[in-house]
């Protein structure tokens, strides 16, 4: 690797004290979910990479990342330092640990770094989204759907999500073993197919939640071993199961697309529970744009890149009429085959990642009774027994930092990789083409020289005057730059509004033990996390 050789110190010192900052906000929330931090400064941190690991030929370090990513991604931060070069099979890796050179990377991301489009199986999921696209591609896609997920319409999605937490709330029963993060998953699921399809899709849901397991389990072990090499043609049995996968979602995602066009969804007819003020209301915008619906005019569905003719007809509050409303600076909607792979990425990217955070964040609260008691405190003091409202989340600080620990503690995206390309430089040194340049959230978050007593639930670290301070890009769940996480805000809503609603009807108690974290597509926990209900009344 050429890049400018000096010699190598590791920063020891704690950083300065910053002011607020929040790379996932930017925008009508207020967020105690701020970091504080610093204006960027002035001149970049130089780099000073040193060689790491040397690994074996031809496939480097591959058998030790794939055994234990996170606990060799630890050991190049604390054995090489801030900035190291590594092998991943014929791959050569640049790994950064420190906070500058991290939003160094992340905020000229588009200028100077390809899209890591190396996991055959993960694109057979989400086709061209935004998530892969790059360039002039990307920047329409992202202005495409990035309204979708707006304040207005998150604060539409809300009732949906405080209705499937309160689903979820009244099969529970006192005594009755859980295993959380299947229960998270099912609620988040629901959320999901709610607000991208407006509506509860009864069967449909399980048939299509259930090829969504496929799918991420075939791409997770693709993540971690030689499938991350074989070329697409290869067909494993496991690459079998996702293609079946892929085709039910593709079916089911077309037929919604099509019956959508041809305003045939009858949402309120098809409500299964429903009946809330919130969730009636929403529906009501499904029920009442669908009955208003244009017929759609041609067979779009199914065709690769054809604008859908019936495509202006999605004026509702769902994420699925807003694609099909969508128009870019030309006046272009989005063809149905993009129409499916946005939804279908909203939908892989919206809720695994959140039940996986919710799973966390009741593991930690199982093992931390005095945050519990807090939580609770205020949820009576702020809701007195009601369910939570969208503009509960800002009279919720606690809750959110405990959210906010969470995420620090157990990120559900716990890296990202970026190919850099011609010209690229970091801290002032150019980056050769094509080196895959790393960092970790689980490693930074857990790196001493930010967050004292790193391995610690310590919700209180997010209290706004607290004495700690966060460089930027120390703590970054969502990412940042202009790829900052589409659903940010979702997702933070979200994990409060549920988190609260259940709160207030139960404590999960969680099993003795310590739960390891699995690194695969999502840092998910390695055994099973069971727990017995008790009613929090
Ligand atoms: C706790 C929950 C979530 C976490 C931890 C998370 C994390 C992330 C991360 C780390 C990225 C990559 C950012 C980057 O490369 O800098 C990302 C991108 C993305 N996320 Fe999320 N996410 C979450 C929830 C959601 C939700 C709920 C949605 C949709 C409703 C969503 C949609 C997306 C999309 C579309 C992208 C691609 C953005 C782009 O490339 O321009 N995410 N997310």
């Amino acid at each position: 690797m050429r890049i400018a050789p000096t010699a190598y110190r590791r920063m020891a010192h704690r950083p300065a004290r910053i002011a607020p900052r929040d790379s996932t906000s930017g925008g009508a929330l207020s967020m105690p979910f701020a970091v504080p931090s610093r204006p960027a400064p002035p001149r970049p941190l130089p780099l000073r990479p040193v060689p790491g690991p040397r690994g074996l030929p031809w496939i480097g370090n591959l058998p030790a990342f794939g055994k234990d990513p996170l606990a060799f991604l630890v050991r190049l931060r604390d054995d090489f330092g801030d900035a190291v070069t590594w092998s991943l099979g014929p791959m050569r890796s640049l790994f950064l640990s420190h906070p500058q050179h991290i939003t160094e990377m992340l905020t000229t991301r588009e200028q100077a770094f390809d899209v890591l489009d190396i996991l055959w199986a993960f694109r057979q999921v989400t086709g061209q989204s935004v998530l892969l696209s790059q360039g002039a591609e990307w920047r329409r896609k992202r202005g495409l759907v990035q309204p979708t997920v707006r304040p207005r319409q998150v604060r539409a999605y809300a009732p949906a999500m405080v209705e499937s937490a309160q689903v979820t709330a009244e099969r529970w029963r006192e005594g009755r073993q859980i295993d959380v993060h299947e229960e998270m998953a099912l609620i988040t699921q629901r959320i999901v197919l709610r607000t991208l399809f407006g509506n509860d899709l009864g069967d449909q849901t399980r048939a299509l939640g259930r090829a969504m397991s496929v799918a991420e389990q075939v791409v997770s072990d693709e993540l971690r071993g030689i499938g991350l090499f074989l070329p697409g043609w290869v067909r494993t049995p496991g690459r079998r199961r996702l293609l079946a996968a892929v085709a039910t979602i593709d079916a089911e995602v077309h037929r919604l697309i099509r019956a959508r066009q041809a305003g045939q969804v009858r949402a309120a007819g098809q409500l299964g529970r429903g009946g809330l003020d919130g969730l009636s209301r929403l529906d009501g915008q499904v029920a009442g744009a669908a009955s208003a619906g244009r017929p759609g005019t041609g067979p779009c569905p199914g065709s690769d890149s054809d604008p859908c003719p019936g495509a202006d007809s999605g004026d509702r509050d769902d994420l699925l009429g807003r694609l099909l409303a969508a128009r870019d600076a030309d006046g272009r909607p989005l063809s149905a085959k993009e129409v499916r792979d946005e939804a279908v990425t909203l939908w892989a990217a919206g809720h695994e990642t959140t039940s996986t955070a919710l799973t966390w964040a009741w593991y930690l609260l199982g093992g931390s009774p005095k945050a519990r008691a807090q939580m609770d405190d205020e949820l009576e003091r702020v809701l007195g027994g009601r369910p939570p409202t969208f503009d509960d989340y800002d009279r919720l600080p606690w809750t959110q930092q405990i959210v906010k620990e969470t995420l620090r503690l157990y990120p559900p995206a716990w890296t990202i990789a970026a190919a850099a390309r011609e010209g690229a430089t970091l801290g002032g040194s150019r980056i050769p083409a094509g080196t895959m340049v790393w960092c970790s959230q689980w490693s930074t978050h857990r790196d001493p020289r930010w967050f004292p007593d790193p391995a610690a639930f310590r919700p209180e670290r997010w209290d706004a005057d607290a004495p700690d301070v966060v460089p930027e890009h120390a703590w970054f769940p969502f990412g940042g730059g202009q790829r900052t996480c589409l659903g940010a805000r979702f997702a933070q809503v979200e994990a409060v509004l549920l988190l609260a609603t259940l709160a207030q009807r139960f404590h999960l108690d969680i099993a003795p033990g310590t739960v390891t974290p699995k690194a695969s597509l999502l840092l998910q926990p390695a055994t099973r996390l069971r727990a017995t209900l008790r009613r929090a009344d």
